[in-house]
């Protein structure tokens, strides 16, 4: 088995990245498109495992076609046999519709929005599995909630063969155009902070939120978290993205602040 070691200034950025591989199992960055200037950047996640595959938020349907381009290169898509959303956000979701359209993928997104999904186009439920507010399984992944991270119906999954915990939103970082890069560990953690801390003191629900996660978090074997958007943390990166959070306060422990009094 191996992971990806590679420095940040060899990751292919366009292409992707293999992050986790072994005889039979492979969990894959899908890379940034060249288009994504001026959007919210995202990270989308494939999990291939014997001939199946796995999707972890594959996003909006601005970089839809990028996605299934990337996607091919290593499974058919009638050979994905889950789709997962963390939450209802546009830039997780708004693609369920395509998505349903080009796999016979059962797709996981928490019980709060399945009803909210027909404003996305969707009629037919019969592939929406709702996630129960503890989490669950989604084949050998576990479903573990992260509510109010930033959304009150939020899960993140583990991948125990991996050993790779996608993350949602949590860990979010916003960079600029001309500075974006992959991995962030003790070398570099310092000043990532600086472009994770504005949306997670906004977005993020409570310190208490933050508290529950981070203790979630710590009873897992983890090699590396992987976020929705921004940079993934391994090696000693973890652990300090860990405790930064878990000191972090957030939400509605700083809403005068927020409101600007
Ligand atoms: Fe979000
Ligand atoms: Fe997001």
């Amino acid at each position: 088995m191996s992971y990806c070691e590679k420095s940040n200034s060899e990751v292919d950025i366009e292409n992707g990245e293999i992050l986790y591989e072994d005889g039979d199992h492979k969990f894959i960055w899908l890379g940034w498109g060249k288009l994504e200037g001026g959007l919210i950047q995202t990270n989308q996640y494939l999990i291939v495992n014997g001939s199946k595959g796995t999707l972890l938020d594959p996003g909006g349907i601005h970089i839809f076609p990028k996605v299934v381009s990337n996607v091919t290169k290593y499974i058919d898509l009638e050979d994905i046999e889950y789709i997962f959303f963390s939450h209802q956000d546009p830039d997780v979701s708004s693609g369920i519709p395509m998505w349903l359209s080009v796999t016979s993928a059962q797709v996981y997104v928490s019980d709060l929005w399945v009803r909210f999904l027909p404003h996305f186009g969707i009629s037919d439920l019969s592939r929406i599995q709702g996630i129960a507010d503890r989490g669950g399984k989604m084949g050998n992944y576990d479903i573990i909630p992260a509510h109010f991270m930033h959304s009150p119906g939020e899960h993140i999954v583990y991948d125990p063969q991996a050993k790779i915990l996608f993350n949602s939103d949590i860990g979010a970082a916003v960079f600029s155009d001309e500075n974006k890069y992959l991995f962030v560990d003790e070398d570099n953690f310092d000043e990532h902070t600086a472009l994770m801390e504005g949306f997670h003191k906004r977005y993020l629900a409570s310190s208490n939120a933050c508290k529950y996660y981070v203790n979630r978090a710590k009873q897992l074997d983890l090699k590396m978290i992987a976020p929705q958007h921004g940079a993934i943390f391994r090696d000693r990166g973890i652990d300090m993205f860990l405790n930064w959070l878990n000191g972090l306060q957030c939400g509605s422990d700083i809403i005068s602040q927020i409101a600007g009094e």
